[in-house]
């Protein structure tokens, strides 16, 4: 028996208000909301099982989603002084605005120093603290560390206005470009805060027509292409983060990443992005636990979500995912690595015309395993592949050579275990092309995909189920043709 989990559950309140934001992407979620009643994930497979819980952490409302001008974390500490900034009372400290350090907010006058003084300032200050990018104006900012390891308090970063990207990739600099590169990181900062209402814009056209992985219709190769398009937000090592009410729009490469992080709520987010962009994912999660990702909508040209080696105990929840590649773990297991990816429950979403849906994919020569993964409550739109695991995946821009991956895997024994995988009350449709499960799993002895279970889907349209070495479960499952064969 799976011990039960304290993973956050929702009350119908965010589900309604959930449904008025996806209104905006032409449809309202399925009509058989998920009600008054709180899930947990099932991984004993023990239908129906939910555990009722207190309201998540956030409680949702119309009310709230538009007015967050007003931090409510101004919180004093009594004991400690506070900076007399702009003669405010030491119960109500002033914001540290970037623009008290030199900000313009004027096109493409460089704001990188005066961010990073007004974050010094902030970061050294005793009491919790807000550092303020005002509204109305972009802030051309180069590539900059927020670095936390010297920070006495708490912080909040308030972002009304834009903070943009310079879009000539001359003008950024990588040291070792073997490395993944970043725009904007938050390293080692306990405690953070940042919100909205406002937008970082990585202004990355120039990064993606340089880009090896064209995504467009003619996926071309251009010629002396690069993959060091930087992430744009990097939050690193950071600890009880709160990532909210922010929009993120044209990144170089993927838009938000979290990396080595623990103790993680990330909402109402929204990142729309040219569907024709490579690889810009919208939340990438890494080496990451204990993850709240929920009320987001995010339209890219890559995963809308994606869940990468080391996570563990991720919940996602209230998603509307598209266009874009849907909502992914992994890949896992490139280059014959070891990954690990657990306890993951992707809750109440609705992914429309998005190439995947929900997906795992691992490459062959990999170790690990991805295990204990609920996929629950979720509609699709005229989705592609609506349910896949591909444990054969071989990324476009690596060549395949008659059916092989190319460079082939250093092993080829091995594969990333997929295990303990529930699909329930998945509901919707197959775009024309399209197949409504694809289960291609490995060979490779005790690396297959074991107990995949699938309780009520209902997919019409599109082709048939593709499996190979699997034998999932099945109940309540309406499918157009066939479906894998049985245990
Ligand atoms: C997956 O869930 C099972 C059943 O609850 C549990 O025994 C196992 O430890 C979990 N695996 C991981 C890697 O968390
Ligand atoms: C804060 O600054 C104002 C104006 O500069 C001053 O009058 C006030 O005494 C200061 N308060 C503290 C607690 O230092
Ligand atoms: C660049 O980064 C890679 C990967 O982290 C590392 O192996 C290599 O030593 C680094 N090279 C330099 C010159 O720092
Ligand atoms: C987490 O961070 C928030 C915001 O800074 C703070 O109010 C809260 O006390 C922190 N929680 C813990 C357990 O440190
Ligand atoms: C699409 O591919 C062509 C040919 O490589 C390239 O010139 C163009 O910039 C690409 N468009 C986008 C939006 O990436
Ligand atoms: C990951 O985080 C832990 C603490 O949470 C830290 O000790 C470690 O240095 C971090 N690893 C990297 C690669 O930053
Ligand atoms: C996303 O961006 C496109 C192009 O800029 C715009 O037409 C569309 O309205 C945006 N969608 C949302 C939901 O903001
Ligand atoms: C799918 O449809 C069935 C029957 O209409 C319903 O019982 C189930 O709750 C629906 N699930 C979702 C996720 O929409
Ligand atoms: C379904 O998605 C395809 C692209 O995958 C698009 O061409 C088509 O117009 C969509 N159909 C509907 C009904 O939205
Ligand atoms: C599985 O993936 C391999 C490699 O991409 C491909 O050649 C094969 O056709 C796929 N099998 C199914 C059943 O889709």
């Amino acid at each position: 028996m799976a011990p039960q989990r304290q993973l956050f559950s929702f009350c119908i309140f965010s589900v309604l208000s959930f449904s008025t934001i996806t209104s905006g992407y032409g449809g309202t979620l399925p009509d058989n909301k998920p009600s008054t009643q709180r899930f947990a994930p099932m991984y004993s497979y023990k239908l129906g099982k939910s555990v009722p819980q207190e309201a998540g952490p956030e409680r949702f409302s119309l009310h709230t989603l538009g007015s967050t001008l007003q931090s409510k974390r101004m919180v004093t500490n009594p004991f400690h002084p506070i900076h007399n900034v702009s003669g405010a009372r030491p119960s109500t400290p002033a914001p540290i605005s970037v623009d008290k350090f030199g900000a313009k907010g004027i096109d493409h006058t460089d704001d990188t120093k005066a961010f990073q003084k007004a974050w010094l300032e902030a970061c050294s200050s005793n009491g919790a603290v807000v550092l303020l990018v005002p509204p109305h104006r972009s802030y051309f900012v180069k590539q900059f560390t927020f670095s936390g390891a010297q920070c006495k308090s708490h912080i909040t970063m308030q972002i009304h206005g834009t903070i943009m990207a310079f879009e000539d990739p001359k003008t950024y600099h990588f040291p070792n470009k073997s490395k993944q590169q970043y725009w904007l990181t938050f390293e080692r900062v306990q405690n953070l805060v940042v919100e909205g209402p406002g937008t970082i814009n990585g202004n990355g056209e120039k990064w993606w027509q340089s880009s090896c992985k064209q995504n467009n219709i003619t996926r071309t190769l251009v010629p002396n292409c690069n993959n060091d398009a930087p992430t744009a937000v990097t939050f690193k090592t950071c600890n009880n983060l709160t990532v909210h009410n922010l929009n993120f729009e044209k990144a170089q490469q993927k838009h938000v990443s979290f990396e080595n992080c623990t103790d993680v709520k990330a909402s109402r987010l929204r990142i729309n992005t040219s569907e024709a962009s490579p690889n810009t994912d919208g939340i990438h999660v890494t080496e990451t636990k204990n993850i709240d990702i929920s009320m987001s909508r995010i339209s890219t040209g890559d995963d809308c979500i994606s869940i990468m080696g080391g996570s563990q105990n991720v919940y996602v929840a209230n998603i509307a995912c598209g266009p874009g590649h849907g909502i992914s773990i992994g890949s896992l297991g490139r280059g014959g690595s070891e990954d690990h990816v657990s306890d993951v429950t992707v809750f109440g979403s609705r992914l429309t015309g998005t190439m995947y849906g929900v997906r795992i994919k691992t490459w062959p020569g990999g170790s690990g395993y991805a295990t204990n993964i609920t996929f629950q409550m979720i509609q699709m739109d005229n989705v592609t592949n609506p349910i896949i695991i591909d444990q054969n995946y071989c990324d476009t821009a690596t060549k395949v050579i008659n059916g092989e991956c190319k460079p082939p895997p250093l092993q080829k024994n091995t594969a990333v275990k997929v295990h303990n995988v529930m699909y329930q009350s998945i509901n919707g449709t197959v775009s024309k092309d399209g197949q409504a499960i694809v289960f291609n799993c490995s060979s490779v002895p005790g690396g297959a995909c074991e107990k995949i279970v699938l309780d009520d889907v209902r997919l019409e349209k599109g082709g048939a189920a593709v499996c190979s070495n699997v034998k999932p479960t099945y109940s309540r499952v309406d499918l157009p043709l066939n479906r894998c064969p049985n245990q």
